[in-house]
């Protein structure tokens, strides 16, 4: 599909913005949203092969078991990859497949991965690994998951084995790939598996995931890793009325249960002081331990930003109860007998996730990240993208809004650096259509389009215009 020439030229006029050497254009996956082979070689059940089978737990009743097959097309992928000119690749290792009883290590799994980073060092592309993208080994989760500390020590002997097999090839080490959702979308709002709904293992699944990463990243540094990092989603709440003591007050609380509690025990090595005490009646405080801190805090190399939406916040009731509800469950759950957090909208237009779309939201986070956090390491965008509804229609898939998307977030990025964001690479969500969580298969997120019957893979017009921006700015 040819690109037309005003949308070359825009193309053209963005890759000549002021791109960092050696920026990276890459694209990111999941393990589990795109390999399938739920069961091959030794793999284990994880959480989200778990959840998939509650009835109601995920739309359609979908489930990742095939999802798109990717275990089985890792040449014919990294050709596409290489294709569209990306120069990195963001994807994770599955827990599941490693290590399937939480415990012993399964050497076929892990020979997966060998594979896959052979293939893309093959092709030229920097392979960037992320060891958790929420698929727990259901056996850990058996024994308490993440309210349970010892699944923290667990995650270390599990980045050690994957060090084991590919460290002598891989130079980037992402931990955690968003935290929030692992934590509180998963233990608290029930939303994503295991589906609990209980504040207070919910919050211990926020430190111990904190644990899980500062001990990993110990592991790893003492084995010589020089590239290390966590990606997580940092979601700007701005407050419906900013004049309003309601509204500013439920602004707080959704930023510090979004982005600082996980951010600042990260590079202050402290817990936000409001926090804790809006939280003191779950004894937040009696999970942490002498010393957790300080292995937390350990400087990192880079930090990835996930960006999809920011979000207008209001402490004011909404009249949709059940709405009110699922937002109760997701913000305030933790927060006992706290007032509601609820969401509003500013009339923008919406991705099929129904998000708002709003790039200059991106370059405000990325600017606000390097005001207040001086100390941070260089930043990467570890993900952006959006789903909507693509139509393939004789074997092409023109997806306007998708490419106005990544090209308008993209100059938010742009824009960013101009300001002073130290950033160093742009990855989008994501290469290929893939299970998206309890969404299932619907809400297609890739620059190539999937067919879910026969797998075959077509790349869209977003993906050609990644390419043509990818070679304009001449990396
Ligand atoms: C962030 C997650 O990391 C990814 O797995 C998910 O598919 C995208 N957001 C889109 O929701």
């Amino acid at each position: 599909m040819p690109l037309h020439s005003r949308l070359l030229e825009r193309i053209d006029g963005l890759g000549k913005r002021r791109w960092p050497s050696e920026f990276l254009w890459g694209s990111a996956t999941a393990a589990l949203q795109i390999e399938g082979a739920a069961r091959a070689d030794g793999k284990g059940d994880s959480i989200w092969d778990a959840f998939a089978r509650i009835p109601g737990a995920v739309a359609h009743g979908d489930t990742p078991e095939r999802a798109v097959d990717h275990y089985h097309r890792v040449p014919a992928d990294v050709r596409l990859m290489k294709d569209l000119g990306l120069t990195s690749y963001r994807f994770s290792t599955s827990w599941a497949r490693v290590v399937p009883d939480g415990r012993s290590t399964n050497s076929r799994g892990l020979d997966f991965y060998s594979r896959l980073v052979d293939e893309l060092l093959q092709a030229g592309i920097l392979p960037w690994l992320t060891l958790y993208h929420w698929d727990l080994p259901q056996a850990l989760e058996d024994g308490g998951g993440w309210a349970a500390r010892d699944t923290a020590h667990r995650f270390v002997d599990y980045a050690e084995a994957v060090h084991d097999v590919v460290g002598d090839r891989v130079d980037h080490w992402t931990t955690f790939n968003e935290p929030f959702c692992s934590s509180l979308l998963s233990y608290a709002a029930g939303l994503h598996a295991p589906g609990r709904r209980e504040p207070r293992a919910a919050l211990a699944a926020v430190h111990h995931q904190h644990v899980a990463h500062g001990r990993a990243v110990s592991a790893l540094r003492s084995r010589g890793v020089e590239q290390l990092g966590i990606t997580l989603n940092l979601t700007t709440a701005l407050p419906a009325d900013p004049e309003d003591a309601v509204d500013q007050d439920a602004a707080r609380r959704f930023d510090a249960l979004a982005n600082r509690i996980f951010l600042e025990p990260l590079v202050r090595g402290s817990y936000p002081a409001d926090f804790l005490e809006d939280v003191a009646p779950l004894r937040f405080e009696d999970l942490i331990q002498d010393g957790d801190l300080e292995v937390i805090s350990a400087p990192l190399d880079f930090l990835g930003v996930n960006y999809y939406h920011d979000d207008v916040v209001s402490g004011h009731p909404v009249a949709d109860a059940q709405f009110a509800a699922a937002t109760d469950r997701l913000i305030a759950s933790p927060y006992v007998g706290s007032e509601h957090v609820t969401f509003r909208g500013r009339g923008l237009p919406r991705t099929g996730m129904d998000w708002e779309i709003h790039p200059d939201g991106l370059r405000a986070l990325l600017l606000r990240l390097t005001a207040k956090y001086p100390m941070l390491p260089p930043l990467y965008l570890t993900e952006n993208g959006a789903a909507f509804d693509d139509v393939l229609v004789d074997g092409a898939v023109q997806d306007d809004e998708r490419t106005d998307f990544l090209l308008d977030h993209v100059a938010a990025v742009a824009d960013a650096i101009d300001g002073g964001a130290d950033v160093r690479g742009y990855f989008v969500w994501s290469l290929l259509d893939n299970f998206e969580w309890a969404w299932g298969y619907d809400k297609r997120f890739g620059i190539i389009h999937v067919d879910y019957e026969t797998f075959e893979r077509t790349p869209k017009q977003s993906a050609l215009a990644f390419a043509a921006l990818i070679e304009a700015a001449g990396s």
